[in-house]
């Protein structure tokens, strides 16, 4: 098992892909502190894998402190960042309010930040990962969003992926000297509860049915496949694994093929 013992932190982990990685990584041997809102399903999934679930708000600093602390406390390290968790909202750019840009990037790129910043601080203190070259590992989930020339039915979602991506890169950079790697993944149309919503909001705007607007976004996907959660952990588990060790400042995209280049 290529995570053998691998101490990995994953937000966001009652969503879709938080929970497809939560189970992936937990196949290959990786220990898993698996965090999301209350009232969310991520103690059920953490009972079921044998994990550790914590429940927390990452918008909140003292969420932050304490879901950070949980691996240091139990394993006294963390290997992975699996940053992860997101929110997402379709409307008219003309109609985003102040509070709906706030309560977007407050979740999408400022907790990402902050949860990051205090992993980091943490690991850089920690001895190299056992067999590797590494302290640890940093992942984001950013989105093809930051890539499509913005979309004007999700403004401020778009720019808050982005923004992980540039972030990401920031994190590389910085904390290459202490041997910590800061990638993200960019997934496509992926089919989750956060699809749902999109399809629901999407549907409302135009006036369409139940699941047209999934099938419009998944029509031209070159592979000709929607694509699942799986799809994305796969990736997150090579991010996560030692063939990625020489990989830093990437963000990669995992879409089908909708969006080749840069
Ligand atoms: N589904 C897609 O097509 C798609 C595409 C590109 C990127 N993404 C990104 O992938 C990530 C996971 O999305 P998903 O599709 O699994 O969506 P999802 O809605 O199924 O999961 C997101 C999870 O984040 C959690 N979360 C939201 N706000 C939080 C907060 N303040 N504190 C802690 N947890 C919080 C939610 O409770 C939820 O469980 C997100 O960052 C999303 O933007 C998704």
């Amino acid at each position: 098992m290529s995570l053998d013992g691998r101490t990995v932190l994953i937000t966001g982990a009652a969503g879709g892909i938080g929970t497809a990685t939560a189970r992936r990584l937990a196949r290959e041997g990786a220990r898993l502190v698996l965090t999301d809102v209350p009232g969310s399903s991520v103690e059920k999934l953490a009972a079921e894998l044998g994990q550790v679930a914590l429940t927390a708000d990452v918008t909140r600093a003292a969420d932050v402190a304490r879901l950070v602390d949980e691996p240091y406390r139990r394993w006294g390290r963390l290997d992975v960042l699996f940053n992860n968790a997101g929110v997402v909202r379709v409307q008219p750019l003309l109609d985003v309010t102040e509070s709906e840009w706030d309560r977007v990037l407050a979740v999408n790129l400022k907790a990402v930040f902050f949860v990051m910043q205090a992993v980091a601080r943490r690991m850089r203190e920690q001895p190299i990962m056992p067999g590797s070259e590494l302290r640890g590992k940093l992942i984001q989930t950013a989105s093809i969003a930051a890539y499509r020339g913005g979309n004007p039915l999700m403004t401020p979602y778009s720019a808050s992926k982005a923004g992980v991506v540039s972030l990401t890169r920031s994190a590389a950079q910085e904390f290459a000297r202490d041997r910590i790697t800061s990638n993200c993944v960019c997934p496509g149309a992926v089919d989750t509860p956060m699809w749902q919503q999109i399809d629901r909001e999407w549907g409302a705007l135009e006036g369409w049915g139940e699941g047209d607007a999934w099938k419009r976004r998944i029509r031209n996907i070159p592979l000709g496949r929607p694509e699942t959660a799986d799809d994305v952990a796969g990736v997150v588990a090579f991010l996560a694994g030692p063939d990625s060790d020489y990989m830093t400042g990437q963000a990669l995209k995992v879409d089908g093929g909708l969006v080749m280049g840069d």
